[in-house]
């Protein structure tokens, strides 16, 4: 992604979010807070202001999302099921002892922010590319930053994650882990994904869990959101954020194979319904619980 500006995807996304917040029907299905939250953040961090945020929330806007639903059928409401599942597989995290939780590429995402008070004896950390990790820590000051949320910048392409954590004090290397990584592999090199779920083991103890979603593979080995994919992946690179990364669903479980995770029987079986992603858990495998944290003898990330 461009190294000098802040996403336009997570501020795309965070603004959907608002707009659902006002969409009957929708707004109920969101968690509670996270559209008021949202429409807070963004305006707070300068990422949108008071007036883009309102127009947001407007029939006219809501409308224009309906109108242009056939175009990616589902992908307006299919933001909304997104969070819904990820914040869920979370919760079930922290139920099952998790005691850190690590949000990769949160963008404008609230969910750590609303979670920290809730759960004031887990660890909150949260990190994204500089750009837009800038806009976000200035958003969550404003806001109010609970004590137990940590927020980092760092280019996820460029530096390994073990080695990003390694500065972090209060990170916990053996400690029960939830990661989630919500529309972030898609921009990432393959290499620097395989190398991210490896990190991602090396620096967690047993029992973690990874919640993550992705874009499938069509014909030509091209990520693969219906008949619209050349326009959306020509639009993507010109806006600066280009889908470098996607995977056949059905090769989920042999992907994930060497990276020390295993696909959980929580991963749903198909996106329909439900935008253009797919959605998937995977647990840390037990066989590879002995490697030692932040193991040297990881592969570097792409550069
Ligand atoms: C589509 S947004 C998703 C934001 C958030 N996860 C959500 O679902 O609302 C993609 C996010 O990934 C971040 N990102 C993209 N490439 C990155 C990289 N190389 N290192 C760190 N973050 C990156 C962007 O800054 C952006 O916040």
């Amino acid at each position: 992604m461009r190294t000098d500006q802040p996403s336009r995807t997570a501020r795309k996304i965070a603004l959907n979010i608002v707009s659902l917040g006002a969409t009957p029907g929708a707004a109920d299905t969101l968690p509670a807070g996270m559209a008021h939250a949202t429409a807070r953040l963004l305006v707070a961090s300068g990422a949108a202001g008071p007036a883009l945020v309102r127009w947001s929330r407007s029939w006219q806007v809501v409308s224009l999302y309906h109108l242009f639903d056939p175009l990616m059928p589902g992908e307006f409401e299919g933001i909304g099921r997104r969070k819904v599942f990820c914040e869920q597989q979370l919760r079930d995290a922290l139920q099952k002892g998790s005691t850190q939780v690590l949000v990769l590429g949160a963008g404008y995402d609230t969910l750590a922010w609303r979670l920290a008070p809730e759960f004031p004896g887990v660890r909150f950390f949260e990190i994204d590319h500089p750009a837009t990790s800038r806009l976000k820590q200035k958003g969550i000051k404003a806001m109010g930053r609970p004590g137990n949320l940590h927020l980092m910048a760092e280019d996820l392409a460029r530096t390994p994650l073990t080695k990003v954590m390694e500065t972090e004090p209060s990170w916990a290397p053996n400690a029960q882990t939830a990661i989630l990584a919500e529309g972030l592999l898609m921009y990432l090199p393959e290499k620097a994904v395989k190398a991210l779920f490896t990190q991602c083991h090396d620096i967690t103890g047993p029992e973690s869990r990874m919640v993550f979603t992705y874009i499938g593979t069509g014909a030509g080995g091209r990520p693969d959101v219906g008949w619209l994919s050349g326009l959306l992946l020509w639009t993507m690179a010109l806006a600066g954020e280009p889908w470098l990364w996607s995977l056949p669903p059905e090769r989920l479980g042999a992907f994930l194979a060497d990276t020390g995770w295993e696909a959980s029987p929580c991963t749903p079986e198909s996106p329909s319904g439900h935008g253009v992603e797919f959605y998937a858990v995977a647990d840390k495998q037990k066989i590879k619980q002995e490697r030692s944290p932040f193991s040297t003898r990881l592969p570097p990330t792409a550069r």
